[in-house]
């Protein structure tokens, strides 16, 4: 029964993997679309051009989306591709990792150069790390260059005894999927802060809105393509819920983590 049970699990978990990574692929493609095209009557963004003030914001949502839910998800999934082999997903988890950081420099340097900029603005420098979602933002970037950096020191240094790369394990994975919490809930922020920035992402109904879905075709096209990327990684969320969730039921003979541990894998 047990057997069972873990097995469906496992079930369970591959799917969700799956899941994860085409659901994150799609809010990245999405991301994108919302960033370049040109149409701001419609509440797209308006394009993406480095040295352009107006524009260069515009880099921050898709390389934070590329960053922290695309390669940061698909590199803590990585140890649940059962086809490849365990040091192939190691080093494939190291590797999505830095291209994770990459995209997080530019994402981040992209949105300080519009805010500080003395052209940024008609009314001059915007405020910095003023926002609910700055600040989740922040603490994302936090958790994630120490569970980085700590990770790096103890499993890519062969000398690091045994014994501590078993003890660290349990808060190197609870603080990764912690971190992918918050870089969620910073995602789905900040979704909402810049449509508040840009306004019109509402309707007037006539008389008491009985039945939003028919009204909703009134809002401008890039709400709606906003809004679906906001619902795409809430899906992304729960899916890696399920797809790191495997080892609760499972046996621990079948336990991926301490038999990588045990064969000096990680
Ligand atoms: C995990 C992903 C993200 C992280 C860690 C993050 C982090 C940050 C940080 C630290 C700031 C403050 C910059 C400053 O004050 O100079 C910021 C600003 C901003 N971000 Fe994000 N961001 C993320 C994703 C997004 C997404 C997807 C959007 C969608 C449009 C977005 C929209 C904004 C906006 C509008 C600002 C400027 C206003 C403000 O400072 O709050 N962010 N972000």
């Amino acid at each position: 029964m047990s057997e069972h049970r873990g097995r469906l699990a496992s079930v369970h978990s591959q799917v969700a993997t799956y899941l994860v990574r085409a659901l994150s692929f799609t809010a990245v493609v999405m991301t994108f679309v919302w960033a370049k095209k040109h149409n701001t009557v419609n509440k797209y963004l308006g394009g993406m051009q480095w040295d352009e003030i107006t524009l260069v914001f515009n880099y921050h949502p898709p390389f934070m989306v590329l960053g922290f839910l695309l390669c940061f998800g698909w590199a803590i999934t990585s140890f649940r591709t059962t086809t490849l082999e365990k040091p192939v997903n190691k080093n494939l988890h190291v590797l999505l990792h830095t291209c994770c950081i990459v995209c997080i420099g530019i994402g981040l340097r992209a949105v300080w150069k519009s805010h500080d900029d003395p052209d940024a603005s008609s009314i001059g420098p915007t405020a910095n790390v003023y926002s609910l979602h700055s600040w989740i933002g922040i603490t994302t970037i936090t958790l994630y260059a120490q569970n980085y950096l700590l990770g790096f020191l103890t499993y890519l240094f062969p000398e690091m005894p045994i014994a501590i790369k078993k003890m660290y394990m349990p808060l190197h994975v609870v603080l990764g999927q912690a971190t992918f919490a918050c870089a969620c809930a910073a995602m789905e922020t900040g979704i909402v802060e810049k449509q508040g920035f840009q306004g019109g992402c509402s309707y007037n109904p006539q008389g008491k809105d009985e039945n939003p879905a028919v009204n909703y075709q009134d809002i401008p096209y890039g709400c709606h393509l906003s809004n679906g990327i906001g619902v795409v990684i809430l899906m992304t969320m729960l899916c890696m819920l399920v797809a790191l969730n495997r080892d609760a039921d499972s046996k621990p003979e079948q336990d991926n983590l301490k038999n990588n541990l045990s064969e000096g894998l990680i």
